[in-house]
């Protein structure tokens, strides 16, 4: 049977239950974030970094958990995208410590005595703040096709069948989330993206050139017969040092080229 703590009890007095827990309140840690800040609607100023300071010791861990803490706490004008925060939708990509990438899985640097700068992804249309136009970029992708193209369709009865060989012909291409950092940071495109399609729309054309359910890679490839669409690309290989996601759309162009040449 259990014992009772009451004061007739000396051992419930000898042993009073603990205080509630209190969790330790940390020191704080303040880190300068230097934010591009522009206001479509004062389209007369001039763009400007503003500096907040963030507390990495009430943050999480990545450039997008403090850049929401500033929108929550500080000023909610502050103006990007985001959806998934896990690398997953290219929502987030921003120029951050000068490199293209996704906020959303960009670590932050603990050493507060060097400031972050984050700027919107390079040599684009702001429409506010970090947030680009994507809307040529998103053309440049629809003018592609980018979906299976087939003369003669697959039997009503059975699914579009592919061997385990010709699908892993898919892997390194297929993860492309059109975050556009690596169009982007490259100088070929920042030159000439009117023409020039860039890196991903390009490595995303390769990926339905090499799908072996896809009958109209040749016809892809004459539509890249051109001086601009393909050939701007002299091979830097910014795209491939910048994708978050480790893909490597230099070498997609590389192999497009070798496939162009021997036809
Ligand atoms: S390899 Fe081509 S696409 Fe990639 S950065 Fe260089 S020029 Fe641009
Ligand atoms: S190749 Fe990489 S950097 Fe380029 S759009 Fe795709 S995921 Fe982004
Ligand atoms: S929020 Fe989706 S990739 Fe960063």
């Amino acid at each position: 049977m259990r014992s009772l703590k009451t004061a007739s009890n000396p051992a419930a007095i000898a042993n009073p239950s603990p205080p509630p827990y209190e969790p330790q309140k940390k020191t704080p840690k303040y880190k300068s974030f230097e934010v591009y800040r522009w206001n479509p609607d004062r389209p007369t100023e001039k763009p400007i970094l503003k500096t907040f300071k963030v507390d990495l010791n009430a943050c999480g861990p990545m450039v997008l958990d403090a850049l929401i803490k500033i929108k929550n706490e500080q000023d909610s004008t502050l103006t990007f995208r985001r959806s998934c925060r896990e690398g997953i939708c290219g929502s987030c990509a921003m120029n951050i410590g000068g490199i293209n990438t996704l906020a959303c899985i960009a670590r932050i640097d603990p050493d507060i005595s060097k400031p972050l700068k984050i700027y919107p992804l390079p040599h684009m249309n702001i429409i506010k703040d970090l947030v680009p136009d994507l809307t040529h970029f998103y053309k440049q992708y629809k003018s592609i096709e980018p979906y299976l193209k087939q003369r003669t369709s697959p039997p009503p009865d059975r699914e579009n069948l592919q061997s385990i060989e010709d699908r892993d012909k898919l892997n390194g291409l297929y993860e492309c989330i059109l975050c556009a950092c690596c169009s982007t940071s490259c100088p070929s495109y920042w030159w000439n993206q009117e023409e020039y399609l860039g890196p991903a729309v390009l490595l995303h054309s390769y990926r339905w050139m090499v799908d072996s359910r896809d009958q109209y890679g040749k016809e892809r490839r004459e539509r890249l017969q051109d001086k601009m669409s393909l050939y701007r690309c002299h091979t830097i290989l910014n795209c491939s040092k910048t994708c978050p996601k480790g893909l490597q759309p230099g070498k997609a162009i590389q192999r497009i080229k070798m496939l162009m040449a021997t036809e």
